[in-house]
């Protein structure tokens, strides 16, 4: 019987998830973030996962590698671009998925841009991405930036959900009707909000959600940043 993995959220989209073998931080965006739980300096890696280049996403990813010695997994055309700066980094394709030490990942869909801003220049880099996380014995999904979708029913019906973690902030992604419906089609047991109240376009009432989800046997866990979860 595995101990489980603990899952802490650290504000926005970020979230530090510690398994038996491995540290695995998910976009971590830190420096900028008014509700960060931490800063790059000192958050613990083995593995950043990366779903898109948007700053509140890719934000502090370099860094951390750099200092961590750890590596970065992320789209095909991100993970280059990370790479270019010095980072070690594993690409990835949409739908593909990976052994890795701690457990298997897999690149899912999520409908949404994915660019970065070099000195006022917008350029797009690779597809965004989710990821399907599977480690000691359970399974999270990580949404990304994303619209509801019925990839998600798919996703549902092959994979069991231990835990969730959707955007629900609207504007940018799924607002919290939306991210209900999600909760639904993925048949998740478990789910945490993300993406939401960081910046005035993306403030929401999680307890919409909450509410929602609740409906489809979900149990919701509204987190402040910094708090943790076990599954
Ligand atoms: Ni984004
Ligand atoms: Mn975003």
């Amino acid at each position: 019987m595995s101990r489980g993995i603990s899952v802490q959220y650290l504000g926005h989209s970020c979230f530090l998830l510690t398994t038996a073998k491995a540290k695995i931080l998910l976009d971590p965006f830190l420096t900028g973030n008014p509700r960060a739980a931490t800063t790059a300096e000192k958050v613990p890696a083995d593995f950043i996962l990366v779903s898109h280049a948007h700053g509140d996403h890719y934000g502090d990813a370099v860094a951390i590698a750099k200092r961590t010695g750890a590596t970065i997994v992320a789209p095909y055309e991100l993970a280059l671009h990370a790479g270019a700066q010095g980072a070690k980094v594993h690409p990835m394709g949409c739908g593909g998925g990976k052994d890795f030490p701690f457990g298997r990942v897999q690149l899912t869909v999520a409908h949404h841009s994915s660019s970065v801003d070099e000195g006022g220049k917008v350029i797009s880099v690779a597809n965004p991405v989710g990821f399907l996380i599977r480690a000691d014995g359970k399974t999270i999904y990580f949404a990304g930036d994303t619209a509801l979708t019925m990839d998600m029913d798919l996703l549902g019906r092959r994979n069991p959900i231990d835990l969730a973690l959707l955007p629900i902030g609207d504007n940018f992604t799924m607002g919290p009707s939306d991210a209900a419906e999600a909760v639904r089609l993925l048949k998740a047991k478990r789910a945490v909000p993300m993406h939401y109240n960081t910046f005035d376009l993306i403030e929401v009432d999680p307890a919409i959600f909450k509410k929602e989800s609740e409906k489809h046997g979900c149990q919701v866990d509204v987190l402040k940043s910094g708090e943790c979860i076990e599954i």
